[in-house]
């Protein structure tokens, strides 16, 4: 209205072109027409406008390409044209910072991919490329526009190689907000996190009805891919949102731990929570019985500015937690074994989750901060046959490679290999802490004492006694300390302080890696 007023010099032309502009942009607004978006609606999602709206801060949003066509000539495709062809794309910001978004729209063709709409989410991230912003999608697609064939198949690709070339330069996340199906699921897997909505959403490489003829298994598509499945069973997604909004206003939170890309450190918060802050309960959280659980999420909720963590897969690998937390303003990524699942072992799983994690903080500038408490890698035929060697190695190799500060606390048991994975001092931990309660050893002493005293067996006093012997010796942290592999036994209560000091003082830590094309981590 505003530019009509500007333009409206009588000129016929002008007004001519001003009233295209205008019915093409509420073309474009108005995506499928009234009646798909009621059937969105009906469905309890949002449309791709509404999401943006959510999702950004309001008035910043800036759209590129509304005027973009499909070129389909086939099925009849060339007198059905909506202007945006099924996806928003443009930047805005977060809180003030710049992100850069696209959100397919369902309500045209289905939110299905074409040749323009792959361009349009290309253009995009290639301006993000050049601005180091994160990339933000929001999908909820059909898949390959159908009618385009192999142009689609070209677009998506595209796609793909962008993800590629942005991975580890610009933070990139998918949420998951209707169908993603077929090769289409392979955008979203190369895109550092992945967010899902409960019931609405659904991401798999082959449908229901595909499944059912190949392997005769009859399944749902909420079961085969829906967001329950792929945050507890399969962990290809990182969280489940019960709806669209809790999922845009977390993607929000979310957005503001992380760096806008690899060159930017972390964003800084003010921070009112003081980073001398003791915390007396912890003194008591490791119970006096070894065997005994206690949660790990306690002494990760104390420590953090605030008792602000997010969690990252939490359903997923219970045994170890990872996530993001900030230490007086900084963002920091948490790993931490948790002896309620499994006594914290280290398994296939959580090899996997961490060593990714680990991987993404790294290439982001992010400081990692450990909690240990790990019995070892977890035994039997599943793991090994599951190839438990290779995946703990990602884990290993992940820590080992990162040159980011690392600051390690031991509080309980590190024992064995699990010991050295664990963000150890010989993995280049800068500083590494232990609580009195540590026991730093081979393995625990019961397992060792029947291993080199096998003919004291039948002799229970005997066993004891040596058991005895080897925890005295071993189960603690100071035969470590006494190397230098633990900088400071601390107590519990001043941990947050300690690691506050420690980042503070890493803050300007400079390590680089050898040069080398791309390293090669066991896969
Ligand atoms: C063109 C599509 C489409 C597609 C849906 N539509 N998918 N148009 N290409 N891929 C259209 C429908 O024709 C319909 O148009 C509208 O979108 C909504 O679809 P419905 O079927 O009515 O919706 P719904 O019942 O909710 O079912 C959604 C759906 C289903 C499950 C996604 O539409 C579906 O199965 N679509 C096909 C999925 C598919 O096979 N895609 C190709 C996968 S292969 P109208 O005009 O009626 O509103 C692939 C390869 C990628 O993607 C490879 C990359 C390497």
């Amino acid at each position: 209205m505003l530019l009509r007023q500007v333009f409206n010099l009588g000129n016929p032309l002008m007004q001519e072109i001003l009233a295209k502009l205008d019915a093409m942009r509420s073309a474009a607004r108005l995506g499928g027409g009234e009646k798909r978006i009621a059937a969105q609606h009906g469905k309890g999602k949002l449309t791709a406008r509404e999401r943006i709206e959510l999702f950004l801060d309001e008035g910043s949003f800036e759209e590129w390409d509304m005027f973009v066509e499909h070129r389909c000539i086939d099925f009849g495709m060339e007198t059905q044209k909506v202007p945006g062809d099924g996806v928003v794309t443009g930047y805005g910001t977060v809180n003030g910072r710049l992100v850069f978004v696209f959100s397919q729209d369902f309500t045209v063709f289905g939110g299905s991919l074409s040749e323009a709409h792959a361009e349009k989410i290309c253009k995009m991230m290639d301006q993000a490329m050049k601005v180091g912003a994160p990339v933000i999608g929001l999908n909820d697609s059909g898949g390959a526009r159908i009618q385009e064939g192999v142009a689609s198949l070209g677009g998506y690709a595209e796609v793909f190689q962008r993800n590629v070339m942005a991975s580890g330069v610009v933070p990139q996340i998918s949420l998951i907000m209707g169908p993603c199906a077929g090769g289409a699921v392979y955008s979203p897997a190369m895109t550092d996190f992945i967010f899902m909505v409960k019931d609405s959403s659904y991401m798999f490489v082959t449908g229901p009805d595909v499944v059912k003829t190949v392997t005769h298994e009859v399944v749902t598509a909420e079961e085969l891919g829906g967001a329950v499945t792929h945050t507890g069973k399969s962990g290809v997604a990182d969280l489940a949102f019960e709806n669209d909004v809790e999922a845009l206003l977390q993607l929000r939170r979310f957005v503001d731990f992380l760096p806008a890309s690899n060159k930017e450190q972390p964003p800084e918060l003010p921070c009112t929570d003081p980073l001398d802050r003791d915390d007396a309960s912890l003194d008591t959280l490791v119970p006096e019985n070894p065997n005994k659980p206690y949660d790990m999420k306690e002494l990760l909720l104390k420590v953090v500015d605030e008792g602000d963590f997010f969690e990252l897969q939490p359903d997923y690998a219970k045994n170890i937690i990872i996530g993001f937390g900030r230490m007086n303003g900084s963002t920091v990524g948490f790993v931490a074994n948790q002896p309620m699942v499994l006594a914290g072992c280290l398994d296939i799983d959580s090899s996997r989750k961490a060593a990714r994690f680990v991987r993404f903080c790294d290439a982001f500038n992010i400081p990692i901060v450990t909690f240990v408490d790990v019995p070892g890698f977890m035994p039997g035929t599943t793991q090994e046959y599951g190839g438990i060697i290779k995946h703990g190695a990602k884990l290993l190799f992940a820590y080992a490679e990162a040159t980011v500060p690392k600051v390690t606390v031991i509080t309980r048991k590190a024992y064995g290999g699990a010991y050295d994975v664990m963000a150890s001092k010989h993995l280049r931990g800068d500083v590494n802490f232990a609580w009195p309660s540590a026991e730093i050893a081979v393995m625990g002493p019961k397992g060792a004492v029947e291993i080199i005293f096998r003919s004291d067996i039948g002799d229970p006093g005997k066993i004891e006694a040596r058991t005895e012997e080897y925890r005295q010796k071993f189960a603690n942290p100071f035969v470590a300390a006494s190397r230098g592999y633990i900088d400071d036994v601390i107590m519990p209560h001043g941990t947050r302080r300690r690691i506050c000091k420690a980042l503070a003082m890493l803050k300007n830590k400079a390590l680089q890696n050898p040069w080398r094309k791309h390293d090669n981590i066991p896969l």
